[in-house]
Protein backbone atom coordinates (compact mmCIF):
# COMPACT_ATOMS: atom_id res chain seq x y z
CA UNK A 1 0.00 0.00 0.00
CA UNK A 2 1.37 3.49 -0.42
CA UNK A 3 0.20 6.72 0.58
CA UNK A 4 -0.72 9.97 -0.16
CA UNK A 5 2.12 9.56 -3.31
CA UNK A 6 4.58 8.18 -0.69
CA UNK A 7 6.01 4.75 -0.42
CA UNK A 8 9.46 4.66 1.18
CA UNK A 9 10.07 6.96 4.16
CA UNK A 10 12.74 7.43 6.01
CA UNK A 11 13.14 8.34 10.18
CA UNK A 12 15.52 9.99 11.30
CA UNK A 13 15.90 9.42 14.93
CA UNK A 14 14.54 6.75 16.80
CA UNK A 15 13.85 8.07 20.63
CA UNK A 16 10.22 7.87 21.52
CA UNK A 17 8.72 10.46 18.75
CA UNK A 18 10.86 8.94 16.00
CA UNK A 19 10.18 5.57 16.53
CA UNK A 20 6.21 5.47 17.39
CA UNK A 21 6.54 7.41 13.72
CA UNK A 22 8.32 4.64 12.49
CA UNK A 23 5.06 2.31 13.99
CA UNK A 24 2.87 4.50 12.60
CA UNK A 25 4.43 4.41 9.16
CA UNK A 26 4.77 0.45 9.27
CA UNK A 27 1.72 -0.35 10.50
CA UNK A 28 -0.22 1.77 7.64
CA UNK A 29 1.83 -0.46 5.57
CA UNK A 30 5.06 1.94 4.08
CA UNK A 31 8.32 0.62 3.57
CA UNK A 32 10.56 3.02 6.45
CA UNK A 33 13.96 3.69 6.73
CA UNK A 34 14.91 4.14 10.47
CA UNK A 35 18.61 5.91 10.71
CA UNK A 36 20.39 6.66 14.62
CA UNK A 37 23.73 8.02 14.70
CA UNK A 38 25.27 4.90 16.14
CA UNK A 39 24.40 1.26 16.48
CA UNK A 40 23.84 1.64 20.36
CA UNK A 41 21.04 4.21 20.24
CA UNK A 42 20.18 2.03 16.59
CA UNK A 43 19.23 -0.87 19.18
CA UNK A 44 17.52 1.55 21.50
CA UNK A 45 15.29 2.08 18.48
CA UNK A 46 14.61 -1.16 18.04
CA UNK A 47 13.84 -1.71 21.10
CA UNK A 48 11.33 1.07 21.22
CA UNK A 49 9.55 -0.69 18.39
CA UNK A 50 9.94 -4.21 19.81
CA UNK A 51 8.13 -3.18 23.06
CA UNK A 52 5.29 -1.08 21.86
CA UNK A 53 4.51 -3.88 19.13
CA UNK A 54 4.85 -6.52 22.00
CA UNK A 55 2.53 -4.68 23.96
CA UNK A 56 -0.35 -4.81 21.50
CA UNK A 57 0.39 -8.61 21.11
CA UNK A 58 0.14 -8.97 24.60
CA UNK A 59 -3.06 -6.83 24.33
CA UNK A 60 -4.55 -9.05 21.93
CA UNK A 61 -4.46 -6.17 19.75
CA UNK A 62 -1.78 -7.67 16.99
CA UNK A 63 -1.16 -10.67 15.83
CA UNK A 64 2.12 -12.04 16.07
CA UNK A 65 2.59 -12.29 12.33
CA UNK A 66 1.43 -9.00 11.64
CA UNK A 67 4.08 -7.67 14.31
CA UNK A 68 6.37 -9.91 12.29
CA UNK A 69 4.81 -8.05 9.19
CA UNK A 70 5.54 -4.41 10.76
CA UNK A 71 9.03 -4.55 12.12
CA UNK A 72 9.84 -6.39 9.08
CA UNK A 73 8.78 -2.97 6.80
CA UNK A 74 11.50 -0.95 8.87
CA UNK A 75 15.23 -1.18 7.60
CA UNK A 76 17.23 0.14 10.43
CA UNK A 77 20.84 1.53 9.58
CA UNK A 78 23.61 4.16 10.42
CA UNK A 79 24.06 5.01 6.84
CA UNK A 80 22.12 8.68 5.93
CA UNK A 81 23.24 7.14 2.41
CA UNK A 82 19.96 4.56 2.95
CA UNK A 83 17.59 7.18 2.67
CA UNK A 84 18.48 8.03 -0.81
CA UNK A 85 15.84 5.92 -2.05
CA UNK A 86 12.72 7.94 0.48
CA UNK A 87 10.46 9.75 -1.45
CA UNK A 88 9.49 11.79 2.31
CA UNK A 89 12.51 11.71 4.95
CA UNK A 90 10.45 12.94 8.95
CA UNK A 91 13.34 14.18 11.27
CA UNK A 92 12.93 13.58 14.77
CA UNK A 93 16.04 14.38 16.62
CA UNK A 94 16.07 16.19 19.98
CA UNK A 95 14.68 19.66 19.83
CA UNK A 96 18.02 21.88 19.29
CA UNK A 97 18.05 24.46 16.35
CA UNK A 98 21.70 23.51 15.38
CA UNK A 99 21.34 20.01 15.15
CA UNK A 100 18.15 19.90 13.50
CA UNK A 101 19.88 22.53 10.71
CA UNK A 102 22.48 20.11 10.63
CA UNK A 103 20.57 17.06 9.71
CA UNK A 104 18.41 18.71 7.22
CA UNK A 105 21.85 20.06 5.43
CA UNK A 106 22.95 16.31 5.33
CA UNK A 107 19.19 15.23 4.05
CA UNK A 108 19.30 17.48 1.34
CA UNK A 109 22.61 16.10 0.01
CA UNK A 110 21.62 12.45 0.21
CA UNK A 111 18.14 12.24 -0.64
CA UNK A 112 16.57 12.72 -4.25
CA UNK A 113 15.79 15.96 -5.44
CA UNK A 114 11.99 15.55 -5.82
CA UNK A 115 11.73 14.24 -1.97
CA UNK A 116 10.15 16.52 0.53
CA UNK A 117 11.68 16.53 4.48
CA UNK A 118 9.73 16.65 7.36
CA UNK A 119 10.57 18.16 11.20
CA UNK A 120 8.68 16.75 14.04
CA UNK A 121 9.79 20.21 15.65
CA UNK A 122 7.02 20.78 18.83
CA UNK A 123 8.21 24.46 19.03
CA UNK A 124 11.33 25.31 16.56
CA UNK A 125 10.76 27.75 13.54
CA UNK A 126 10.27 25.43 10.41
CA UNK A 127 11.64 28.18 7.97
CA UNK A 128 14.91 28.42 9.94
CA UNK A 129 15.66 24.69 9.92
CA UNK A 130 14.49 24.35 6.38
CA UNK A 131 17.44 27.34 5.26
CA UNK A 132 20.29 25.32 4.79
CA UNK A 133 18.80 23.28 1.93
CA UNK A 134 18.02 23.98 -1.67
CA UNK A 135 14.57 22.84 -1.50
CA UNK A 136 12.90 24.99 1.35
CA UNK A 137 9.64 24.65 -1.22
CA UNK A 138 9.73 20.91 -0.29
CA UNK A 139 10.33 21.36 3.73
CA UNK A 140 7.08 20.90 5.80
CA UNK A 141 6.63 20.29 9.61
CA UNK A 142 4.86 17.31 10.81
CA UNK A 143 4.22 17.53 14.67
CA UNK A 144 2.94 14.34 16.07
CA UNK A 145 1.95 13.86 19.46
CA UNK A 146 3.43 11.60 22.25
CA UNK A 147 2.58 8.67 22.47
CA UNK A 148 2.31 8.76 18.63
CA UNK A 149 0.79 5.30 17.94
CA UNK A 150 -2.36 6.84 20.01
CA UNK A 151 -3.14 10.37 19.40
CA UNK A 152 -4.60 11.07 16.81
CA UNK A 153 -3.62 14.53 15.75
CA UNK A 154 -1.27 15.31 13.33
CA UNK A 155 -0.10 19.51 12.66
CA UNK A 156 1.21 19.72 9.48
CA UNK A 157 3.32 23.17 8.97
CA UNK A 158 4.03 24.69 5.35
CA UNK A 159 6.15 27.83 5.49
CA UNK A 160 5.91 30.69 3.30
CA UNK A 161 8.28 28.97 0.91
CA UNK A 162 6.54 25.64 1.17
CA UNK A 163 4.69 24.67 -2.06
CA UNK A 164 1.19 24.01 -1.07
CA UNK A 165 1.13 20.66 -3.23
CA UNK A 166 3.97 19.46 -0.56
CA UNK A 167 1.70 20.41 2.13
CA UNK A 168 -1.43 18.55 0.55
CA UNK A 169 0.63 15.37 -0.04
CA UNK A 170 1.91 15.64 3.57
CA UNK A 171 -1.80 15.98 5.19
CA UNK A 172 -2.71 13.29 2.78
CA UNK A 173 -0.52 10.60 4.39
CA UNK A 174 -1.42 11.80 7.60
CA UNK A 175 -4.92 11.00 6.51
CA UNK A 176 -4.15 7.78 5.18
CA UNK A 177 -2.04 6.50 8.10
CA UNK A 178 -5.82 6.90 10.53
CA UNK A 179 -4.75 10.10 11.75
CA UNK A 180 -6.41 13.55 11.97
CA UNK A 181 -4.21 16.57 10.20
CA UNK A 182 -4.47 20.20 10.87
CA UNK A 183 -2.90 22.80 8.53
CA UNK A 184 -1.21 25.40 10.39
CA UNK A 185 1.47 28.52 9.86
CA UNK A 186 5.19 28.23 11.13
CA UNK A 187 4.70 30.05 14.28
CA UNK A 188 6.33 28.22 17.82
CA UNK A 189 4.16 25.78 19.30
CA UNK A 190 1.90 25.64 16.48
CA UNK A 191 -1.81 25.37 17.54
CA UNK A 192 -1.91 22.60 20.20
CA UNK A 193 1.32 23.47 22.22
CA UNK A 194 0.78 27.02 22.55
CA UNK A 195 -2.33 26.73 23.65
CA UNK A 196 -1.33 23.46 26.29
CA UNK A 197 2.03 25.28 27.25
CA UNK A 198 0.38 28.24 28.41
CA UNK A 199 -1.99 25.81 31.24
CA UNK A 200 0.75 23.35 32.32
CA UNK A 201 3.05 26.05 32.98
CA UNK A 202 0.55 27.98 35.26
CA UNK A 203 -0.46 24.68 36.52
CA UNK A 204 3.10 24.81 37.96
CA UNK A 205 2.98 28.24 39.19
CA UNK A 206 -0.47 27.76 41.06
CA UNK A 207 1.92 24.82 42.55
CA UNK A 208 4.85 27.01 43.24
CA UNK A 209 2.60 29.16 45.30
CA UNK A 210 1.01 26.77 46.93
CA UNK A 211 -2.37 27.58 45.66
CA UNK A 212 -3.43 23.38 45.70
CA UNK A 213 -1.27 20.46 45.86
CA UNK A 214 0.18 18.80 43.11
CA UNK A 215 -2.89 15.58 43.29
CA UNK A 216 -5.46 17.99 43.70
CA UNK A 217 -4.83 20.09 40.71
CA UNK A 218 -4.34 17.00 38.34
CA UNK A 219 -7.59 15.28 39.80
CA UNK A 220 -9.63 18.80 38.91
CA UNK A 221 -8.36 18.48 35.34
CA UNK A 222 -9.39 15.12 35.57
CA UNK A 223 -12.25 14.62 37.37
CA UNK A 224 -13.85 18.42 36.32
CA UNK A 225 -12.37 18.84 33.07
CA UNK A 226 -12.43 15.48 31.72
CA UNK A 227 -8.85 15.56 30.65
CA UNK A 228 -7.27 11.82 30.64
CA UNK A 229 -4.39 12.96 32.66
CA UNK A 230 -4.10 15.74 34.70
CA UNK A 231 -1.34 18.65 33.67
CA UNK A 232 1.92 17.08 36.31
CA UNK A 233 1.18 13.45 35.05
CA UNK A 234 1.28 14.62 31.21
CA UNK A 235 4.18 16.91 32.10
CA UNK A 236 6.27 13.65 33.63
CA UNK A 237 5.24 11.82 30.19
CA UNK A 238 6.29 14.46 27.94
CA UNK A 239 9.54 14.88 29.66
CA UNK A 240 9.79 17.89 32.03
CA UNK A 241 12.84 19.16 29.90
CA UNK A 242 10.95 19.03 27.13
CA UNK A 243 8.39 21.08 28.38
CA UNK A 244 11.02 23.71 29.70
CA UNK A 245 12.25 23.31 25.91
CA UNK A 246 8.70 24.19 24.17
CA UNK A 247 8.26 26.98 27.00
CA UNK A 248 11.35 28.91 26.42
CA UNK A 249 10.93 28.69 22.51
CA UNK A 250 7.17 30.43 23.19
CA UNK A 251 8.26 32.88 25.35
CA UNK A 252 10.93 33.82 22.77
CA UNK A 253 8.79 34.53 20.25
CA UNK A 254 5.47 35.52 21.73
CA UNK A 255 6.92 37.51 25.15
CA UNK A 256 3.39 36.14 26.74
CA UNK A 257 4.16 35.95 30.38
CA UNK A 258 1.92 32.37 29.79
CA UNK A 259 4.70 30.88 28.62
CA UNK A 260 7.73 32.33 30.60
CA UNK A 261 8.69 29.08 32.06
CA UNK A 262 8.08 28.58 35.52
CA UNK A 263 10.91 28.60 38.01
CA UNK A 264 10.02 25.20 39.85
CA UNK A 265 9.85 23.38 36.00
CA UNK A 266 13.58 25.13 35.39
CA UNK A 267 14.67 23.90 39.29
CA UNK A 268 13.28 20.29 38.76
CA UNK A 269 14.97 19.91 35.10
CA UNK A 270 18.37 21.39 36.77
CA UNK A 271 17.70 18.52 39.28
CA UNK A 272 17.80 15.92 36.51
CA UNK A 273 14.24 14.97 37.69
CA UNK A 274 12.62 15.18 34.41
CA UNK A 275 9.89 13.25 34.44
CA UNK A 276 8.97 9.19 33.87
CA UNK A 277 12.33 9.08 31.51
CA UNK A 278 14.31 9.56 34.61
CA UNK A 279 12.00 7.61 37.53
CA UNK A 280 11.41 11.16 38.98
CA UNK A 281 9.57 14.45 37.66
CA UNK A 282 6.13 15.73 39.62
CA UNK A 283 5.59 12.30 40.61
CA UNK A 284 7.71 9.37 41.76
CA UNK A 285 7.57 6.79 38.72
CA UNK A 286 10.28 3.97 40.73
CA UNK A 287 12.36 2.85 38.21
CA UNK A 288 13.95 5.21 35.11
CA UNK A 289 12.46 4.40 31.91
CA UNK A 290 15.21 5.47 29.07
CA UNK A 291 12.43 3.89 26.74
CA UNK A 292 10.22 7.12 27.77
CA UNK A 293 12.50 9.58 26.60
CA UNK A 294 10.77 12.17 23.82
N1 LIG B 1 2.80 3.68 23.01
C1 LIG B 1 1.91 2.95 22.33
N2 LIG B 1 0.66 2.72 22.77
C2 LIG B 1 0.33 3.23 23.98
C3 LIG B 1 1.22 4.00 24.76
C4 LIG B 1 2.51 4.21 24.22
N3 LIG B 1 3.44 4.93 24.88
N4 LIG B 1 0.59 4.37 25.90
C5 LIG B 1 -0.66 3.86 25.84
N5 LIG B 1 -0.81 3.19 24.67
C6 LIG B 1 -2.02 2.56 24.19
C7 LIG B 1 -2.33 1.34 25.00
O1 LIG B 1 -1.67 0.19 24.47
C8 LIG B 1 -3.82 1.27 24.86
O2 LIG B 1 -4.17 0.69 23.61
P1 LIG B 1 -5.30 -0.42 23.50
O3 LIG B 1 -6.56 0.22 24.00
O4 LIG B 1 -5.32 -0.74 22.01
O5 LIG B 1 -4.84 -1.55 24.33
C9 LIG B 1 -4.28 2.72 24.81
O6 LIG B 1 -3.14 3.44 24.39
C10 LIG B 1 -4.76 3.21 26.15
O7 LIG B 1 -3.70 3.01 27.08
P2 LIG B 1 -3.87 2.68 28.63
O8 LIG B 1 -5.17 1.94 28.83
O9 LIG B 1 -2.61 2.10 29.15
O10 LIG B 1 -3.90 4.06 29.33
P3 LIG B 1 -4.90 5.26 29.22
O11 LIG B 1 -6.26 4.85 28.82
O12 LIG B 1 -4.68 6.01 30.47
O13 LIG B 1 -4.31 6.12 27.99
C11 LIG B 1 -2.95 7.82 27.14
C12 LIG B 1 -3.01 6.56 27.98
C13 LIG B 1 -3.34 7.50 25.69
C14 LIG B 1 -1.51 8.31 27.17
C15 LIG B 1 -3.98 8.87 27.73
O14 LIG B 1 -3.79 9.00 29.10
C16 LIG B 1 -3.87 10.23 27.09
O15 LIG B 1 -4.44 10.48 26.02
N6 LIG B 1 -3.12 11.16 27.75
C17 LIG B 1 -2.90 12.51 27.22
C18 LIG B 1 -1.72 12.47 26.29
C19 LIG B 1 -1.47 13.81 25.65
O16 LIG B 1 -2.11 14.81 25.93
N7 LIG B 1 -0.45 13.83 24.76
C20 LIG B 1 -0.03 15.05 24.12
C21 LIG B 1 1.18 15.59 24.83
S1 LIG B 1 1.78 17.07 24.10
C22 LIG B 1 2.80 16.55 22.89
O17 LIG B 1 3.05 15.37 22.68
C23 LIG B 1 3.40 17.62 22.07
C24 LIG B 1 4.88 17.57 22.11
O18 LIG B 1 5.36 18.47 21.15
C25 LIG B 1 5.49 17.87 23.46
Amino acid sequence: MTEGSFSRVGVVGLGTMGAGIAEVLARGGLAVVGVEVNAEALERGRGHLENSTGRAVKRGRLTEDAQREILGRIAFTVDFADLGGCDLVIEAVPERLDLKRRVFAELDRVCRDDAVLATNTSSLSVTEIAAPTARPARVVGVHFFNPAPVMKLVEVIGTVLTEPGAVDRVASLVRGLGKTPVTVGDRSGFVANRLLFGYLNQAVGMLESGHATRDDIDTAMTAGAGLPMGPFTLMDLIGLDTCLEVLEALYAESRDRRHAPAPLLRELVTAGLLGRKSGRGFYDHGEARPEAAA
